[in-house]
């Protein structure tokens, strides 16, 4: 049976990832620092689909312990999926801006990325022709005011993805999916759980017409850890309704 690991999984893009794998007849192991959040994701799939284990995918140590339940738990690895990241990329003034918090964003959003996929490595090589894709974001190539420590783990994991593909490849394709606006709110555990309201302005300035959802970004991700993306490696494919391609101007 075909086993993918998806860190961050216990909400959004992640918990969307981890369902639409386990219905389409994978094995799944979800990482997720939120207990609780990892807890509803398990209600909703039988143990036999899923491991679910406690993690933060941003700590070394973290990541060997939970790395040797899942060494327990399958030989191999088909696909692993580097989603777990702090999602809001929001950190006020630069020059004010501690450490500590540059560091909490750099952990969670590449570190996270290197530490799990250094400790993969081997699982995957087991299932070659494997496949590693990392989620980045659209502000890995722009930015807003006050976003640079999420743009800047972002822009690395985009580097880390073309570095890690000519380095493992053949046996492990790399790629990265950078999603644009997407709506989460229905896919957070339910104390979180909010319904989306988008304004028109919001729709409008999408070319496709909408703010995306999970399963825009999931599709993505199924469409490169398949055959037929064989070919495919190094890329990042932008998912975020031609947002990016949207020229401004203010007359
Ligand atoms: N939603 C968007 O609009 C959007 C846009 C671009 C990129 N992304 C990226 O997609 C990924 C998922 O975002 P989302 O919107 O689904 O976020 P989310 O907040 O809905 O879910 C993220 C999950 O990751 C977990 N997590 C956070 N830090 C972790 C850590 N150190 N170790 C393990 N788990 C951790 C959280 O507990 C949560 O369950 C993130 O990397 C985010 O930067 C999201």
């Amino acid at each position: 049976m075909r086993t993918a690991l998806v860190t961050g999984a216990g909400a959004g893009i992640g918990r969307a990832t981890a369902l639409h794998f386990a219905a389409a007849g994978w094995r799944v192991a979800a990482f997720d620092i939120d207990e609780t959040a990892l807890g509803e994701l398990a209600d909703l799939l039988p143990e036999s689909r899923l491991l679910p284990v406690p993690c933060d995918a941003g700590d070394e140590q973290a990541v060997e312990a939970a790395f040797k339940e899942v060494g327990e738990w399958t030989e191999g690895l088909d696909l692993l999926v580097n989603n777990a990241g702090i999602a809001d990329p929001y950190c006020g003034p630069f020059e004010k801006f501690a450490l500590a918090d540059w560091n909490r964003w750099i952990d969670a959003g590449l570190t996270a990325a290197f530490l799990c996929s250094r400790a993969a490595i081997p699982l995957l090589r087991k299932r070659a022709p494997a496949s590693v894709v990392n989620i980045t974001s659209t502000r890995a190539i722009q930015s807003e005011p006050d976003t640079f420590a999420y743009a800047a783990a972002k822009g690395g994991l985009a580097a880390l993805t073309h570095a890690m593909a000519v380095s493992l490849g053949p046996d492990i394709r790399v790629n990265a999916v950078a999603p644009g606006w997407i709506e989460t709110g229905p896919w957070q555990k339910q104390s979180d759980r909010t319904e989306p309201k988008h304004s028109k302005k919001a729709r409008e300035q999408h070319p496709v017409g909408r703010v995306g959802v999970p399963d825009d970004i999931v599709s993505a991700i199924a469409w490169l850890a398949g055959d037929g993306a064989g070919f495919v490696t190094g890329q990042q494919i932008v998912v975020d309704g031609g947002m990016t391609k949207r020229m401004i101007y203010t007359a």
